[in-house]
């Protein structure tokens, strides 16, 4: 009898570090150049993400054309690089949960992703003010913009804001993609 349990234990002990690493595994494969190369394509996002006119509004905004031809891609918004493991286990996060999704809970057609935008759109933005919109800092920079040659309203509303500060709360509409309400 004891000896039973003893051995379940076992069992359930290599299982578990079975499971770990494989957890480990699909971590450091994430994390590996080539897959984040692959994967951080703005076409690998939008081979998924084509309901509505996401892909397509994104095309208007200014962070796909502007004057000087600067872009900012899918994950410059959706992953932070402020430091590598931020970023893989945020994309290990995505790939894990949204791969799940997409393969086995059978989210995987334009139209189920569209009925599911309303609630994305909002949790997405609540990690954006979780976050203090850090990505958007990544590029725009509170303490190195030219307020002087903003225009008058951006002036007005960015006067005294720092490094601290998040700005989605009033820029929800440029998402670069139409905000959902
Ligand atoms: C294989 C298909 C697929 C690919 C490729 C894909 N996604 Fe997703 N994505 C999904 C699914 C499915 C969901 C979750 C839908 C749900 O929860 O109902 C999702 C959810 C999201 C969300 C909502 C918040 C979250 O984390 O769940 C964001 C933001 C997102 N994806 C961005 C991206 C970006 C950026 C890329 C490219 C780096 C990308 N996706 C590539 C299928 C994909
Ligand atoms: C300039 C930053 C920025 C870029 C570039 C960007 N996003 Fe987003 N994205 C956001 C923000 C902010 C939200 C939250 C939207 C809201 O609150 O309505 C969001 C929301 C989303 C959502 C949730 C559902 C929805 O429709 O709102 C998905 C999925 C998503 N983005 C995928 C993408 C993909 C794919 C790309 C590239 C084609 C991309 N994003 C480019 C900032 C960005
Ligand atoms: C990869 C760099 C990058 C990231 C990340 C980024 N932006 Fe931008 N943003 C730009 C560039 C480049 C422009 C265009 C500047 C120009 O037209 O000269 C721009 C333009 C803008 C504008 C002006 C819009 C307009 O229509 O002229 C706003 C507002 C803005 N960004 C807010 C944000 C917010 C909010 C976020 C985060 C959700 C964000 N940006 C993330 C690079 C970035
Ligand atoms: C209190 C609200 C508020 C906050 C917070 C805020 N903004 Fe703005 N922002 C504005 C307004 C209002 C404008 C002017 C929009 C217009 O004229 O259509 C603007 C304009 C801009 C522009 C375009 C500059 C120009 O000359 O018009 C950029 C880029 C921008 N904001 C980025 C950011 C970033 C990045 C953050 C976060 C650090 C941020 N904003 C936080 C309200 C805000």
């Amino acid at each position: 009898m004891a000896d039973e349990r003893a051995g379940n234990r076992g069992v359930a002990a290599v299982l578990g570090f079975v499971a770990i690493g494989i957890v480990i595994g699909l971590i450091v494969a994430a994390g590996s150049a080539t897959m984040v190369e692959v994967t951080n394509k703005t076409e690998y996002c939008v081979s998924c993400h084509i309901y509505d006119d996401l892909y397509e509004d994104y095309k208007q905004t200014a962070h796909y054309s502007n004057t000087t031809g600067f872009k900012a891609g899918c994950v410059d918004c959706h992953l932070p690089f402020d430091n590598w493991w931020n970023m893989v286990t945020t994309k290990a996060d995505h790939g894990i949960g949204a791969m799940w999704k997409y393969y086995i809970g059978g989210v995987n057609t334009p139209e189920d992703l569209a009925e599911r935008r309303e609630e994305l759109a909002d949790s997405v933005f609540e990690w954006f003010q979780e976050t203090n919109s850090k990505t958007c800092k990544s590029c725009h920079s509170p303490q190195r913009w030219n307020l002087d040659e903003q225009s008058s309203r951006a002036q007005q509303a960015h006067d005294g804001l720092d490094e601290d500060d998040g700005c989605i709360g009033c820029h929800r509409q440029d998402a670069a993609h139409p905000p959902t309400d």
